[in-house]
């Protein structure tokens, strides 16, 4: 295997090969998830609520944002890392936009992501004419849901269609090399799809999208403080990992561990001398 790259990316849109992206925001998951090929890690400011405990998107700092990254960065060789820039990093001035996007390549990200249609075209294409792949991201937008109002399903009317649509249009004429569509009915999910030549990557957004990406910790049930429709869990972690750490308390309170298989012991003879040597002192 080797390391996918843009152009394979929209390849697999034209040859109708779906796109399979993940969130990660560690090492050892960014390792496992790239030894199974997945296509693109995305370290998404997500990590700041669901591992760092952050009560929502917009408390998550670059600082943090850059630690998530290097750590994935650490464990890939061949999947394409995204990298989210967080709230209030990209939306101030074009200098610090260009310079904090810069930081995030040369920590190891392949192309950064942010949130917004229209109204972030010219910012995206800055970003893209100054060399930095850009994933966008419209629909349902984490970072400023809460200003305009609840997290709910976006497109369900012909306006909120004809926005989506507009915005999928501006941030492809931005240059961006993919769209995360989030929490978007699946007709119009469909409609972008079908009307872009670049991919579209789904999250809750039906099985038209060209590729789907979850959150790592939602599909693993590690993180279960939302209760997502859209979320298929794969395995419940949570329960499993609560379960281990009781037979641990367990074994460590009824010392059955550690047993004799996790011990070192010196030498009946080394040990002999030694007790032969204290007894002497006395
Ligand atoms: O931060 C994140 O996890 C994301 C996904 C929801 C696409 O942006």
């Amino acid at each position: 295997m080797t390391k996918i790259t843009f152009t394979d990316i929209l390849n697999y849109k034209k040859n109708k090969r779906k796109i399979v992206a993940i969130t990660s925001y560690d090492y050892p998951t960014a390792k496992i998830a790239d030894n199974i090929n997945i296509d693109i890690i995305l370290v998404g400011d997500s990590g700041g609520t669901v591992v760092l405990g952050h009560p929502n998107i917009t408390s998550v700092t670059l600082d943090e944002i850059k630690m998530m990254l290097q750590a994935v960065n650490r464990g890939v060789k061949n999947s394409l890392i995204v990298v989210d820039m967080p709230y209030n990093s990209y939306n101030t001035n074009i200098e610090l936009t260009l310079k904090n996007a810069n930081e995030l390549i040369k920590l190891g990200a392949d192309a950064v992501k942010l949130e917004g249609g229209l109204h972030m075209q010219s910012t995206i294409k800055k970003l893209v004419d100054s060399g930095i792949p850009v994933m966008g991201h419209i629909g349902l937008t984490p970072q400023t849901a809460s200003f305009h109002g609840k997290y709910q399903v976006q497109g369900k009317t012909k306006i909120s269609a004809n926005k989506i649509l507009d915005d999928a249009y501006a941030l492809q004429n931005a240059g961006v090399f993919s769209i995360v569509l989030e929490l978007i009915t699946s007709e119009i999910a469909q409609i972008v799809t079908e009307s872009l030549d670049i991919p579209t990557i789904g999250i809750g957004s039906g099985v038209n999208c060209d590729g789907q990406i979850l959150v790592l910790h939602d599909m693993i049930g590690l993180y279960d403080e939302m209760n997502l429709k859209f979320v298929k869990k794969y395995v419940n972690i949570k329960n499993s990992l609560s379960n281990a750490l009781k037979s641990y308390k367990n074994d460590v309170i009824s010392s059955t561990f550690p047993s004799a298989k996790n011990t070192f012991y010196m030498s009946k003879k080394e040990y002999n001398h030694l007790i032969h040597s204290l007894n002497k002192k006395n």
